[in-house]
C-alpha cells in the first residue's frame, strides 16, 4: 500500500518509514527539515518519494494524500521549552498542521491516520503509572497542542469516519536522535558525552525515573496502530512499562562502555516532572503490542550504532 509519513526525515518518522520500505510498501515522506535530516534517510532514500514541504500547507498535504491508504503523522515541533518560547509558532505547526493532515486525509479518503501524541499530556499529576483513562492535565503549550491534536482525531473519527489512532509516546530513544540541541533527550546527551570521554550531568539527585522506550518498539506500535481494526478512534500509551532512574541509566551505560563514570550532579531542571511511568495494558490487550527490546538491550544497540558512526 501507499503510505504518507509526515516528519519522515525526523528521528521517529525515519524509523517508521524505513520499516515500511522494508515491508514492501510505497512510502511518501513530507518533511520541512526543521528538525529532520536527510542523513536519517541514508540507506533507503532511493526507495522513497521525498517531498520537502510543510504541514502548514493544506493544499500540499491534500495532494500528498492522493492515493494513500494510511498516514503516519510524526511531523511536529517536538520541544516543550521551544513551545514555551514560541507558542504561536508551535500552535500553527502542532495544532493547525494536525488539523490540516486530518482535512487532507478526509478529502482524499485516506483510511487511517496514526498520530504521534506525547506523555506530556499527563502533566505533573504524581499518580503513577499513567493510564489513558486519566484526565489530561497539560502544563505547557506543547502538551495543549498534542492533546488538542488527539481530540481532533477523535472528532474526525466520529464525525467523518476517518479511522484515527493516537499514540502517546513516553521517553523514546535510539539511533538518529539528535544530541546537539538543548532540548535533546537525556539518553542521546549521555551517550554523546560518554563516547566523547566527557562527564554527563545529572540534574537533581538522579533518583527521578522515566519510562524509556527503544525506537524499534515504537515502530512496532505504529505498525499495529495502522492495521488493528479495533484501534480506530482510540489512544494508547507507548512505552516499556518499566521505570529506570537516571542513576540506573548511567550505571547501565557505564557498564556497557566498560568504564566507571562519576557524573556531575547539578540542581534539578526547572519545570521538570519528577517521575514518569506508563501503564501499557491497553496497548498490549487491544493492539497486541509488546516491547521486544528492553532498555538495556536498546542502550547496547544505540551505543553500537554510535560507535560505528564515529
Ligand atoms: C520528556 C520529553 C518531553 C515531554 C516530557 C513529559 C524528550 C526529549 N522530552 O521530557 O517532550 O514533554 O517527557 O512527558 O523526550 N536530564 C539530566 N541530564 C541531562 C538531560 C536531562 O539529568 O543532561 C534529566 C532531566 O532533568 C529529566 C530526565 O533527565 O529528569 C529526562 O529528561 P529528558 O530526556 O529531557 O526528558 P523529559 O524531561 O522526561
Amino acid at each position: 500500500m501507499r503510505v504518507l509519513v509526515t516528519g519522515g526525515a525526523g528521528f521517529i518518522g525515519s524509523h517508521i518509514a524505513e520499516r515500511l520500505v522494508r515491508d514492501g510498501h510505497q512510502v511518501r515522506i513530507v518533511d520541512n527539515f526543521f528538525s529532520g535530516h536527510r542523513e536519517n534517510l541514508a540507506g533507503f532514500a532511493d526507495r522513497i518519494e521525498l517531498v520537502e514541504g510543510d504541514i502548514r500547507d493544506l493544499a500540499l498535504l491534500t495532494r500528498l494524500c492522493e492515493g494513500c491508504e494510511l498516514v503516519y503523522h510524526e511531523a511536529a515541533v517536538v520541544s516543550v521549552p521551544y513551545s514555551v518560547e514560541h507558542p504561536q509558532e508551535t500552535h500553527d505547526v502542532n495544532i493547525q498542521g494536525t488539523l490540516n493532515v486530518l482535512l487532507a486525509a478526509r478529502a482524499r479518503k485516506v483510511r487511517r491516520v496514526v498520530f504521534a501524541c506525547s506523555a506530556a499530556v499527563y502533566g505533573e499529576d504524581p499518580e503513577l503509572p499513567k493510564r489513558e483513562t486519566m484526565a489530561p492535565a497539560p502544563i505547557a503549550p506543547y502538551a495543549v497542542e498534542k492533546i488538542t491534536g488527539e481530540y481532533y482525531l477523535g472528532v474526525f473519527h466520529k464525525l467523518y469516519g476517518v479511522e484515527t489512532v493516537s499514540l502517546r509516546y513516553f521517553n523514546v530513544f535510539g539511533p538518529r536522535q539528535d544530541p546537539r540541541s538543548p532540548y535533546s533527550g537525556v539518553i542521546s546527551i549521555f551517550v554523546d558525552r560518554l563516547l566523547a570521554g566527557q562527564v554527563p550531568t545529572i540534574f537533581g539527585d538522579g533518583q527521578q525515573c522515566r519510562d524509556f522506550v527503544f525506537v524499534e518498539n515504537v515502530v512496532d506500535a505504529n505498525l499495529l496502530a495502522g492495521t488493528v481494526p479495533a484501534a480506530a478512534g482510540r489512544a494508547y500509551n507507548v512505552a516499556c512499562g518499566e521505570r529506570t532512574t537516571l542513576n540506573q541509566l548511567l550505571a547501565i551505560l557505564a557498564k556497557l562502555c566498560g568504564r566507571e563514570v562519576k557524573p556531575v550532579y547539578a540542581p534539578p531542571r526547572a519545570g521538570d516532572i519528577r517521575d514518569s511511568l506508563a501503564a501499557i495494558d491497553r496497548a498490549r490487550s487491544e493492539l497486541g503490542y509488546a516491547p521486544k527490546v528492553g532498555v538495556e538491550e536498546g542502550l547496547r544497540r544505540l551505543l553500537e550504532h554510535e560507535r560505528r558512526a564515529r
